[in-house]
């Protein structure tokens, strides 16, 4: 297959659903190799069944260390030591006031979207410093980093941190030509709130009414930010986190 990831091999967590699913099939549509990472089999099956190409799956919990050493080890085995990219999409979003929130949940929030990301990074980064690889990661943050919504105390925590993982990974991995950036959404209609909207429609229309383009994001087009930070069109862009929030942030 050609394109412009044609011969990469790419590590997609979170790929069973929403953004991480729309960023396996814009890497794949430009040739890239995956490894697709979700805790959600069935998802995972749906997805491969869905692309064309060379591409394996990985069921894995990723609140788990030993999962995300797992992923590593297993991309590592399957492409003969060689990872290009790797985008940390997966992520969980629990709505409780900051009163409510318990220690299990706030836990679970900081392992799956702040620790797995770290944990794979790290382990991502070090064998492209083995390889001698100029590879490239992108996070998914979230414009909540800088904005927080009432009920998501430890979501907002966790993509503050992720914003700042990304900072640090890019600062100390730029010496060996690896990149480092995060995409920072808006609303996106994605798994993480199908709920809300389909129970509190006008909740959903409420947040998208201080949205000046007055719509929500489409998955696609946040992947379509993430394959540009993996590709070789970004090669002077690292420790960014680009906004796509159809200008929430902009008051
Ligand atoms: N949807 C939005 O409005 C929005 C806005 C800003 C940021 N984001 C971020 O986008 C990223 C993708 O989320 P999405 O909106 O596509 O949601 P989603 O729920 O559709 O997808 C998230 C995926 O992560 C997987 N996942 C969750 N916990 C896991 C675990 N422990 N191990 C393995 N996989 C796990 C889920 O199974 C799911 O497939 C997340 O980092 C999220 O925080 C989303």
């Amino acid at each position: 297959m050609t394109g412009r990831f044609s011969g990469k091999n790419a590590i997609v967590t979170g790929a069973a659903s929403g953004i991480g699913r729309a960023t396996a099939h814009r890497l794949a549509g430009d040739g890239a190799n995956l490894l697709c990472v979700d805790r959600d089999e069935a998802g995972l099956a749906d997805l491969l069944a869905s692309l064309t190409g060379s591409h394996i799956a990985l069921t894995a919990d990723l609140s788990l260390a030993q999962a995300c050493t797992e992923v590593v080890q297993t991309a590592l085995r399957h492409w003969d030591g060689r990872i290009d990219i790797l985008v940390n999409a997966a992520a969980i979003l629990i709505r409780q006031p900051i009163l409510e929130h318990s220690r299990e949940t706030w836990d679970l929030t900081i392992d799956i979207n702040l620790k797995a990301p770290f944990r794979l990074a790290r382990d991502v980064v070090a064998s492209m410093i083995e390889g001698g690889i100029r590879g490239a990661i992108a996070n998914v943050g979230s414009i909540e980093a800088v904005l927080p919504i009432a009920g998501h105390a430890a979501y907002t925590a966790s993509k503050g941190a992720v914003t700042m993982l990304t900072r640090s990974a890019a600062f100390e991995t730029a010496p060996y030509g690896i990149r480092v950036n995060a995409v920072a959404p808006g609303a996106t209609a994605t798994g993480m709130n199908a709920d809300l909207r389909r129970d509190d429609p006008d909740r959903w229309r409420e947040m998208l009414s201080g949205t000046p383009m007055g719509r929500h994001a489409l998955p696609e087009e946040i992947a379509s930010v993430i394959a540009f930070l993996v590709s070789d069109e970004a090669s002077y862009v690292t420790g960014a986190v680009v906004t796509a929030d159809g200008g929430w942030t902009l008051h």
